[in-house]
């Protein structure tokens, strides 16, 4: 009898603790801290590759007036369309999302900023190129490393979890601010 008892708890445990290695490999490989959000497609490059060819560097063709006839659905659209048809490799969910938010940072001439990846010891992204990215990390300032679009940050592993995780890119007097637990790319407020 107990022996019956024993046997039924193993195999109904033994999946649950499959389900927690699982679990715990999931926030080992993505995110150590649990908190940090990050999205791996970069549009920077993405931009270089599909869309400079007709619209110039980092969007240095659209004029001066982009974005002031263009509701935010419009934007929307017309960045999906484009990426769909004339940059031949569509984008949807949040790469399409980071895209359209890397134009209103080109729309308000403020500097774009993004996680792109969370390691146990390095937080990296990408920025516009020039800007200086400080990390706020509980209260400990940081400064990253930058070169050309891409900045990495050597984190003190001993920072589990903290309850605030804040990525400043400064430019030529204008301060983006990113809020890396609640998105990981900036100018969200945007295309909410
Ligand atoms: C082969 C050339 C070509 C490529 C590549 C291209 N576009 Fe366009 N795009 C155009 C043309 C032409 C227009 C203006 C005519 C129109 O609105 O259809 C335009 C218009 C736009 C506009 C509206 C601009 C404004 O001032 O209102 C946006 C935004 C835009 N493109 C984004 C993109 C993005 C993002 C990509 C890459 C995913 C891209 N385009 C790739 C040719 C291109």
């Amino acid at each position: 009898m107990f022996q019956h008892i024993a046997g039924s708890r193993s195999t109904a445990l033994f999946p649950g603790i499959l389900l927690i290695l699982f679990c715990v490999t999931i926030m080992a490989g993505e995110d150590p801290r649990g908190v940090i959000r990050s999205l791996s497609f970069d549009p920077f490059d993405y931009f270089a590759t599909g869309c400079q060819r007709c619209h110039g560097p980092g969007g240095s063709f659209y004029g001066e007036n982009f974005g002031k006839d263009h509701t935010r659905e419009e934007l929307h659209e017309i960045v999906r369309e484009m990426a769909a048809g004339p940059a031949q490799s569509p984008l949807s969910g949040d790469s399409l999302r980071g895209l359209v938010a890397y134009h209103y940072s080109l729309i308000t001439d403020t500097p774009y900023i993004q996680v792109t990846g969370v390691s146990s010891d390095t937080l990296r992204g990408v920025v516009t190129p020039g800007a200086e990215v400080q990390l706020l990390i509980s209260d400990t300032l940081l400064y990253a490393q930058t070169e050309s679009h891409y900045w990495s940050a050597g984190v003190d592993s001993g920072l589990s979890r903290p309850a605030r995780v804040e990525i400043r890119a400064v430019a030529g007097g204008d301060t983006t601010m990113l809020f890396a637990r609640k998105s990981a790319f900036s100018h969200h407020s945007f295309i909410e």
